[in-house]
This record gives structure tokens, sequence and C-alpha cells, in this order.
């Protein structure tokens, strides 16, 4: 099959914002093609160096876009904060731009500070992916669930998807949101109060305290890590009061006969998720890791294929 004439909403990836339902169907429709048949596109972006941009630690999400930009015959680079010439003050802005005069043309950036992704594709002529910035968006690991969803259920909009944890400090809750929701899905957020950010009410999402009423009104469980990396004062009193509170064990499996398990990773065992929950065969965490790489191979084709 080849790669479908670029026709999303915007040229760069940095949040999901302005994504129709169009835009994610196409971007389902293109990954699946990719994942029954990758061999078809492994000339996809044959020359065209991607550049990843790393400010912030990452197993799935780096890997995955290497392996994904290799699957597609793209060059890779790879610059971290530690063994570059940032440690030496270098700014992104001109290490953004050193690496465009190396010819690289794909920049895919984690990093902490929320809109680092924005300030990128302000200062290049290459095309920005959003690999995770600050506590704002997360849209690649958003489209990869959407895929794991549609692998696992006939339609996304009929799905009730119950977000829980630490919403407040979560890029993968607020692009999960904008995604499910613009697909039709019910989204309820569930948390301690002290998780949950005061701006819900404009998400169109349910809100409830009580992870009870949250397992016997959803479908899936999509459950989120304590980040504790970005709490600057204690807003729990324990870990093991917060998993008591709302970590998800066996017993909820039990109660809860078709209830599925998703979780971005990398997953606290004993926190937010009892171990044996998280190795269960009702628990999608490796596909949605596995789904990573046809997605990012979307991602990079229907972006930065000529
Ligand atoms: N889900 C996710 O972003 O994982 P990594 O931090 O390992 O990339």
């Amino acid at each position: 099959m080849p790669i479908p004439a670029a026709s999303l909403s915007t040229s760069h990836l940095l949040d999901l914002k302005a994504y129709t339902a169009s835009d994610l169907e196409q971007v389902m429709d293109t990954a699946q093609a990719m994942h029954k048949d990758p061999a078809s596109h492994a000339q996809s972006l044959d020359g065209c160096t991607v550049a990843t941009l790393f400010f912030e630690p990452s197993t799935r999400t780096k890997t995955s876009f290497q392996q994904a930009a290799r699957r597609l015959g793209a060059r890779g680079v790879s610059v971290g904060a530690s063994g570059s010439s940032v440690v030496k003050g270098e700014s992104l802005k001109d290490t953004v731009q050193t690496l465009e005069a190396l010819q690289a043309e794909v920049f895919v950036v984690r990093h902490a500070a929320a809109g680092a992704a924005h300030f990128v594709a302000q200062h290049t002529e290459g095309v920005v992916i959003n690999a995770g910035d600050g506590a704002r968006a997360h849209p690649t690991q958003a489209l990869l669930d959407l895929y794991t969803l549609t692998a696992h259920y006939p339609a996304v909009r009929d799905l009730h998807v119950a977000i829980i944890g630490d919403i407040t400090h979560s890029r993968v809750a607020r692009s999960n949101i904008r995604a499910l929701r613009t697909l039709g899905a019910t989204v309820t957020v569930c948390g301690p109060p002290t998780l949950l950010p005061a701006h819900l009410s404009d998400m169109d999402v349910h809100v409830t305290h009580s992870l009870q009423d949250a397992l016997d009104a959803c479908d899936v469980a999509m459950l989120l890590r304590l980040q504790l990396e970005r709490q600057r004062t204690g807003l729990f009193p324990s870990l093991h009061e917060y998993h008591t509170q709302f970590g998800i064990t066996t017993a909820h499996l039990h109660q809860h006969p078709d209830l599925r398990i998703m979780h971005p990773g990398p997953v606290n065992r004993g926190v937010e998720i009892e171990a044996a929950v998280v190795d269960h065969e009702r628990s999608m965490i490796l596909d949605q890791v596995a789904h990573g790489v046809p997605v990012r191979m979307a991602v990079l084709a229907l972006l930065a294929a000529l």
C-alpha cells in the first residue's frame, strides 16, 4: 500500500488539539497497513534523517521511534541531555539548528518544559513530533493507545474509559482525553482531589474520587504512574495509602470480569497497580508498547514522506 498523500490537519505533531476524527482514523488506518505489511514500507523514508532529542528519560517512546524510523528506511541520530553539548550550555534552539545543518529533517522531541516541541517547531524548517513535553501533551502515546483499543474492541466511540491516578501531572491523560473524546468515547477521570486538575470541567469528562464508581462504569481502566518527579509537595500521605485507595488489584479484576487494563508505562508495581495485574491476561500493557512501532511509523510516514 502506498502511503496516503499527507492530509493531516497539521504539518507537525505537537499535540492533538487540531486533530479531527478523520485525522485520527487516517493514522489508525496507516498504522494498521504498516503493522500488517511492514516490508512494503521499508523505503518510505529512504535517505531521510530522523533526530531523536530526548532531554528526559525514555525507554518505550525513544526506542520505538528509532525502530519505526529504521523500518521506514530513515537514518537516525540521537541527542540527549547528557553526552551532548547541552551539558556545555548549548541551547535547545542551537542544538536543533546544529542538527538541521547536519541534514536532520525530522525532530522527535521530549522535554520537561511544556511547549518545548512548539518552540523547536518555530526554529526549524523540519518536521517536529512531540514525544512528551512536561505535563502538556504526549500525542503519539494517545495514538498508540487508540490503536490498542481499536485492536481489542469493535468501536472506540462505544467505550467508556476510566483514566485513574495522577491526572494533574500527566501529559498522557491530556492527550488521551482529547483523542478519546474526539472519537466519541466516554471518559471518566478518577484520583484523589489533590491529583486532579481544576480545569477538568472544560474537558468534557466525568470526574470521581471513588475507584469503585470508576470501575463500575468503565470498560477499560487506564492507570497512570504517580509522577513524583513533577510533584513539588506531598499530595497524598504515602505510597501505601495511595495503593490502598487507588491501586488496581486482582480482586478488582475478579469483581469486573470484562475489565481490561492499560498503562502507558513505566509502571510502579505495587503502587498504582498490583504486580499480578501487570502480567494478567486482561492487561494490554505490552500490546501498547508493541503498537508504538507501527503507530510511530505511520506518524513519521504521514508527516515526513515526500
Ligand atoms: N509511555 C512512555 O512515554 O514511556 P517512556 O517514558 O519509557 O518513553
